[in-house]
């Protein structure tokens, strides 16, 4: 069983994140680092993307058994962005990394990185607008679009569903697997 939510979140949107799955999951859910004891069961990890690795991946894993990986970056979600977060932090097989969009605020981050990320929105910018000529872009991307231009900005959507819908599936199936004991 799924026994609470763990988060790290620099601007936000992991916070959100984990705020929804706890509201609809109904599990607590707690920054990384202040969980009150090592939770008794599994746990849900969702932090932000950095370069294209899960930031405290190495702390998380020493909070408890994390069941399932969140993974939350400013960019479209697709299987190759969870492929290479699950290869970076030796992620088991197991264990499913789930990708979804947040939102970019450089307003809201500490000096250094809003440099670094000052200089990288313009690529991304320069990427998408040669997309741009191509054919439109789509929702997420246009969502990505707005937050390097103007340095802030929110996801096309906050849907957790695909998370909320494995933990479902996954009570389901234990909860099958006990009566058949
Ligand atoms: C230094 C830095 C590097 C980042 N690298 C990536 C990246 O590789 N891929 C991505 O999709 N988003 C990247 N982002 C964007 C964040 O992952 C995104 O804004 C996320 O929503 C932040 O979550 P938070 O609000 O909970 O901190 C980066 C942000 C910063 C500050």
């Amino acid at each position: 069983m799924i026994a609470a939510i763990i988060y790290n979140s620099a601007t936000g949107s992991c916070k959100r994140y984990a705020d929804e799955l706890s509201r609809q999951l109904h599990l607590p859910s707690y920054p990384l680092g202040s969980a009150p004891t090592r939770a008794d069961g599994e746990l849900i990890y969702v932090s932000w993307i950095m370069a294209g690795a899960i930031v405290g991946w190495k702390k998380a894993k020493k909070s408890g058994a994390i069941a399932a990986v969140v993974a939350v970056g400013m960019a479209p979600p697709s299987e190759k962005t969870a492929a290479a977060i699950r290869a970076k932090a030796a992620i088991p097989s197991q264990v499913p990394v789930f990708v979804l969009q947040g939102g970019f605020h450089l307003e809201k981050l500490p000096a250094p990185m809003k440099l670094i990320m000052k200089w990288k929105v313009k690529d991304i910018a320069k990427q998408l607008e040669a997309k741009k000529a191509k054919a439109p872009l789509n929702a997420q991307e246009q969502a990505l679009w707005k937050m390097v231009r103007s340095g802030s900005g929110e996801p096309a959507s906050w849907d957790a569903s695909p998370v909320v819908d494995w933990v479902l599936n996954k009570y389901r199936f234990e909860n099958a697997l006990r009566q058949k004991d």
